[in-house]
């Protein structure tokens, strides 16, 4: 048997880019023969092992058959005659379809060392159209690597529309949806993801309670404030903010995207927050004291201090954004710390009682928010 490393890593090696998962393809093994030598078996009908030690992952050479809709309908085929190229002819992108032997030597038979040096995302054959979620991965994919001139070439993009015009993105499920989009957000260039699938065709069936990107030239500035340490719930709370922040009824459209995209509640409760907070925080000076303290309550910020501070990165994104500067946000910590200094204990202790014990507490906090 032969093994190759294969995918992604090749790929990101050759660019110099990171390289975090291994993915490894073994020619002319079979089942019985990796199970011998120690390899534990992911499921029971797919030729994917993990290694005892390492645990990456490694794939019998395999070629694939579409039987089905969506991303679960695959027949698989793997067994010791299928050869390294057929197995890499099955893959998504030329620059996803190279593998490397154990020698260093780069097999690379559809020419994905020539399309990454042209800064080229192009897909292998009209197999791609097998698996409608590769629309998104190579949205995803475009994402991660604009900043180094990458593209879509135009006959991918043609692919890309002509799967759009289909109903199989509609019979992929949203966690896929979600689970690469989510990844596309952490990439350095998220709204590429979107306007490659709107230039697809393809928002409308997956995304359908977003609304029009109207704001792209603040998204685009947006998201060169982002760093490799900007979560992807602050990113994502802040882009969807450009999105529904001068809409009617903004909270209940939001909560209704978000429902649709089946994301973590985290992610909508943050974006919720810089919703009902971005305009006051980024305008302080005038927004009265009870605007102040609203932003504290409503947000839950005393009794959930842990909440302020993606609330205030997400927040500062949008001021660099908006107003080229970024926020104080050691002030609205202070604010924070000082406002929880307030206790009922202390104002019943000073003598007072029923309906009075809030309307003191409530003229304390008042009183900070005033300075
Ligand atoms: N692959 C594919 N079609 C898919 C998923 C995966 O052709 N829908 C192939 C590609 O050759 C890809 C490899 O399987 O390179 C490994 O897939 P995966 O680990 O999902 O992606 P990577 O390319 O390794 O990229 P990433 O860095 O995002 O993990």
């Amino acid at each position: 048997m032969e093994i190759y490393l294969v995918g992604g890593a090749v790929r990101d090696q050759l660019l110099d880019y990171p390289v975090y998962d291994k993915d490894w393809v073994v020619v002319g093994s079979s089942p019985d023969e990796m199970i011998s030598l120690g390899y534990k078996p992911v499921g029971n009908d797919f030729p994917v092992f993990i290694h005892p030690e390492t645990g990456e992952e490694y794939a019998l050479a395999r070629t694939e058959r579409k039987s089905g809709k969506g991303y679960t309908g695959f027949q698989y085929h793997a067994s010791p005659d299928v050869t390294l190229e057929e197995d890499l002819s099955r893959r998504d992108l030329t620059i996803n379809a190279m593998a490397q032997s154990s020698n260093g030597h780069i097999v690379d038979p559809f020419d994905g060392q020539k399309d990454l040096e042209a800064r080229i995302l192009r897909h292998v054959s009209s197999a791609f159209s097998e698996d409608p979620l590769r629309v998104l991965r190579v949205a995803r994919f475009a994402a991660r690597y604009a900043h180094l001139g990458f593209s879509v070439a135009p006959e991918t993009l043609a692919l890309m529309q002509q799967i759009a015009a289909t109903d199989e993105l509609a019979h992929l499920t949203r966690e896929r949806i979600w689970a690469e989009t989510e990844r596309a957000i952490g990439e350095q260039s998220p709204l590429t993801f979107f306007r490659l699938l709107n230039q697809a065709d393809a928002t409308q069936t997956l995304f359908p309670e977003l609304l029009p990107l109207g704001k792209l030239n603040e998204a685009k500035q947006l998201e060169t404030h982002f760093t490799p340490d900007t979560t992807t719930t602050v990113r994502f709370a802040a882009l969807v903010y450009l999105c529904f922040a001068t809409i009617d009824n903004p909270a209940e459209q939001l909560t209704h995207f978000c429902q649709g995209l089946r994301c973590p509640n985290g992610f909508r409760d943050l974006s919720l927050q810089v919703l009902h907070s971005t305009d006051k925080l980024l305008n302080w000076a005038h927004t009265s004291a009870d605007e102040r303290l609203n932003v504290y309550l409503k947000s839950d910020l005393l009794r959930r201090p842990e909440r302020l501070s993606p609330l205030l990165e997400a927040c500062s994104l949008l001021a660099q954004t908006f107003k080229n500067k970024t926020l104080d946000t050691q002030f609205y910590v202070n604010l924070q710390t000082e406002l929880k200094t307030i206790q009922p204990a202390d104002i019943i202790q000073a003598g007072f009682k029923g309906a009075a014990i809030g309307e003191e507490i409530k003229r304390r906090q008042l009183a900070l928010c005033t300075t």
